[in-house]
């Protein structure tokens, strides 16, 4: 209880200091628009899909948990190039953040997953990831007495199913956004929020015609487009994107684009993780996007802007996790 009240509480603040920007005239049309305060959801199912998320025992190691790929202290990534799964297998493709990954049109590089719920069964039986299998892990969970209940109260029956652990988890992701960027607050009419330099990145950013494909309120994840669009992209990633799901030709090295929300966080940049730092990456998408080469200055001008995406990272009290019992099934980090 007391924990549901912080958070209500903490909304509260928010709506509050958001309050300025009100006064202010908002801007125009702009391409990009303010991320939306955690909307509507079930707090109680939020708070159990929380547990799931920093839960290692959802892995055949009792080592891996959701936040280990996605680590909500550095921007909800691992920032490696490819992620690290079960005994240390290298895996094949970078870990895009899970931060705002609810205003994406689908989910991964190449969407194959319509929706969170979707996505959240993905990893745990994953052999390169998580490594169980959802049976398993549903025993594991109902083992624990702690879960019983708390699945008890939540969905009114204590029969845990991987519907309700996926369903948990998805709900507890959607009040990961980050709202009252500096940007944001530009946009919401405080001209004081951004510097000459970040607002002159930010008509580079439009003029150059990156908000083509990077627009919305999550600057990206709306479509799928293909990376190199004048000229291909040299990568050893056998990643070969949209086309794994659909089998059109067109969509060969087609990927969901990504969000640029809290980019400064989330390096490594590009699916194959091949782009280390953000001046990297914006030349990159400068030659091949739009053939265009930036100077070192436009290239500086435009990662400034990218830096004023940064919003309020979400922020709570580390969950603390009911202990397995004697029935528990042992971690298997080894096998
Ligand atoms: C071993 C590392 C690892 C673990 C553990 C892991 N993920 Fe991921 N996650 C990834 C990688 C890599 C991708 C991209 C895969 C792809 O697109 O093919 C990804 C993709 C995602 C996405 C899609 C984001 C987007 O923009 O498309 C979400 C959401 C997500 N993971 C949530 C989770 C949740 C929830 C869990 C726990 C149940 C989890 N992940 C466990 C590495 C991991
Ligand atoms: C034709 C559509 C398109 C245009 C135009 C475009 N991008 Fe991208 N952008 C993408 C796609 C697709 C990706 C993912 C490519 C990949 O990972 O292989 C991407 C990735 C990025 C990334 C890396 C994000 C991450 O988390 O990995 C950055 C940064 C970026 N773009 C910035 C820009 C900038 C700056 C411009 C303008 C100079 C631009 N983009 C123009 C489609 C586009």
């Amino acid at each position: 209880m007391k924990h549901k009240r912080s958070m209500i509480i903490s909304c509260a603040l928010a709506v509050m200091a958001a309050a300025p920007a009100l006064w202010a005239a908002p801007r125009g049309k702009e391409p990009i628009q303010p991320i939306a305060p955690v909307k509507v959801i079930d707090l109680a199912m939020a708070e159990l899909g929380k547990k799931l998320y920093f839960d290692p025992r959802l892995s055949k190691s009792g080592f891996i948990s959701c936040n280990s790929c996605h680590n909500l202290s550095m921007g909800g990534t691992d920032n490696l190039q490819t992620s690290i799964g079960h005994k240390w297998n290298q895996g094949p493709i970078n870990a895009p953040t899970v931060l705002n990954s609810s205003l994406n049109l689908a989910q991964f590089w190449d969407g194959r997953a319509k929706d969170l719920k979707e996505q959240a069964g993905g990893p745990i039986a994953n052999p390169g990831e998580m490594a169980f299998t959802h049976e398993l892990a549903v025993e594991v969970l109902a083992s624990i007495p702690g879960y019983v209940t708390e699945f008890t109260q939540v969905f009114g029956s204590g029969k845990i199913d991987i519907d309700g652990v996926t369903q948990a988890i998805a709900e507890f992701e959607k009040t990961l956004v980050t709202p009252n960027s500096r940007f944001d607050k530009w946009l919401m009419g405080d001209e004081n929020a951004i510097n000459d330099t970040e607002l002159a990145g930010y008509e580079l950013f439009k003029q150059s015609g990156c908000v083509a494909c990077h627009n919305g309120p999550a600057v990206g994840g709306s479509s799928y487009q293909k990376m190199g669009v004048v000229a291909p992209y040299k990568t050893a990633s056998k990643a070969e994107g949209r086309i794994a799901v659909t089998g059109n030709e067109a969509d060969r090295f087609k990927f969901k684009v990504p969000t640029l929300r809290n980019v400064e966080l989330t390096y490594p940049y590009f699916h194959d993780g091949g782009a280390a730092t953000l001046a990297e990456a914006v030349d990159t998408m400068g030659r091949l996007q739009l053939g265009k080469t930036f100077t070192d200055e436009e290239k500086s001008k435009i990662v400034a802007f990218l830096k004023t995406l940064t919003g309020e990272q979400p922020s709570f009290l580390l969950p603390i996790l009911p202990p397995s019992t004697d029935k528990t099934l042992r971690p298997k980090p080894f096998e």
